[in-house]
């Protein structure tokens, strides 16, 4: 098993096996997070950042500086030559050849799997738009390990904005991964997850989520970890859905029935959701959960790099006097099983396809009446038959969605 020159854009890329293997190199490093200087001498890492972010970014760029790496950074995108019109594709190419591995974050769905298929180094998704967030999904999970002793059986509910909370779609499928069961519970009925999720949870890993309502007054139902988020202010369009939602506090927690004994979980920031008088209790884990981003990130950065393996190997006593070459990747094909289907558009407005006009739209089929966006995974109904690129490049076949997931795709569709 090897993660050498591969791509994190969905969490779906890793297998379980491989989480594993991140979470165990993790430990080695949180040990020992100083001793590792000689590990990435040599090794360039870009943070290409076209949104905010302090964790992200700082955990990266902090995991590669322990590794003995270098860091080159865009922080502000508008600063970099997308201002002057250069496409993602360009821009992710162009970097290749500064850097050995690219960590992007973007506002766009879809855009690390556009950045992925151009540039010629992996590609780590440090966030696209609202659609996932692979590496807080392990910093996640790795915390689940840590304070709960395990991941598989335990139950989680997901708190809050679950329909434009990338952190939450990417927990979710992590999750469903390691036999975990998940309990959605939506801050409002408007900030449920996108269909996609729910789809993709069943569709390829077998999940049934269950729900529960914080707003109707009955119990959450027990669960081993609470994991809250903030709303995605500034996702929403226009003055559709809720803005705001009720801090969380101490009385929260007690007329929800949360037990003491459950794990308090936050991506961060936070925006006035949680209160600071949970912070000293021994359940808040979420101040935990961000300073593990750095081990966390230092090993998927090695492991990636190739650069972890020999030190396993050696039991972690070797010292390497130059960094093995990197193979330089030839840019990725999309996948096989994905295809252009002429005249169809991805029906979400935030998707790269729609946002950049060098990105084709290109999808995979999830039934007979609908389609997932390639990039973005959002479903719309396949306008006909027709439309659609030859069996030879179609997709296995998959078992059919529910009759709701399809009435929501079509819904979709039509409000487009
Ligand atoms: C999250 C993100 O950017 O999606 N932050 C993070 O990376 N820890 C969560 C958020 O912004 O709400």
């Amino acid at each position: 098993m090897t993660l050498k020159g591969r791509n994190i854009v969905s969490i779906g890329d890793l297998s379980r096996a491989e989480i594993e293997l991140i979470f165990r190199c993790a430990e080695r490093f949180a040990a020992q997070p100083r001793a590792q200087t000689h590990l990435g001498r040599g090794f360039q890492l870009a943070t290409l950042f076209f949104e905010p972010s302090t964790r992200t970014r700082l955990s990266f760029e902090s995991a590669m500086n322990r590794l003995g790496g270098a860091v080159l950074t865009v922080a502000d995108g508008a600063q970099s030559s997308v201002s002057k019109g250069e496409t993602l594709s360009d821009t992710a190419r162009i970097v290749s050849g500064y850097a050995d591995v690219i960590v992007l974050r973007h506002p766009a769905e879809g855009a690390a799997r556009v950045a992925a298929d151009a540039a010629g180094v992996p590609v780590i998704n440090g966030g696209d738009g609202a659609h996932e967030h692979p590496t807080q999904t392990l910093c996640d999970l790795y915390t689940l390990g840590i304070e709960c002793g395990r991941i598989e059986g335990l139950t989680v509910t997901l708190y809050g904005d679950l329909k434009y909370g990338r952190t939450v779609h990417s927990l979710a499928y992590g999750l469903a991964l390691f036999g975990a069961t998940i309990i959605f519970a939506p801050a409002d009925p408007a900030l449920a997850p996108p269909a996609y999720v729910l789809e993709r949870l069943r569709d390829e890993y077998g999940v049934e989520p269950r729900w529960w309502d914080p707003n109707d007054g009955t119990p959450m139902p027990a669960s081993d970890a609470l994991y809250l988020t903030r709303v995605q202010k500034e996702r929403f369009s226009g003055n559709a859905g809720l803005r705001e939602y009720p801090r969380i506090d101490k009385a929260t927690l007690r007329r929800w029935g949360v037990g003491e004994q459950t794990v308090l979980l936050h991506p961060l920031p936070r925006a006035g959701e949680l209160d600071p008088e949970l912070d000293s209790e021994t359940r808040s884990a979420y101040f935990r959960q961000a300073a593990y981003g750095v081990p966390v990130r230092m090993a998927t950065i090695a492991l990636i790099l190739g650069i972890a393996e020999e030190e396993w190997a050696s039991g972690w006593g070797a010292r390497r006097t130059s960094p093995p070459p990197v193979p330089a990747a030839s840019p990725e094909e999309p996948q096989e099983t994905s295809f252009r289907a002429e005249s169809q558009r991805c029906a979400n407005a935030n998707c790269i396809s729609n946002r950049e006009g060098a990105v084709e739209p290109r999808f995979k089929r999830v039934a007979d009446t609908a389609l997932r966006c390639y990039w973005c995974d959002t479903l719309v109904p396949a306008a006909t038959p027709a439309t659609v690129a030859p069996a030879s490049v179609a997709p296995a076949i998959v078992p059919p969605l529910t009759d709701a997931v399809i009435a929501e795709t079509h819904a979709l569709g039509a409000a487009q």
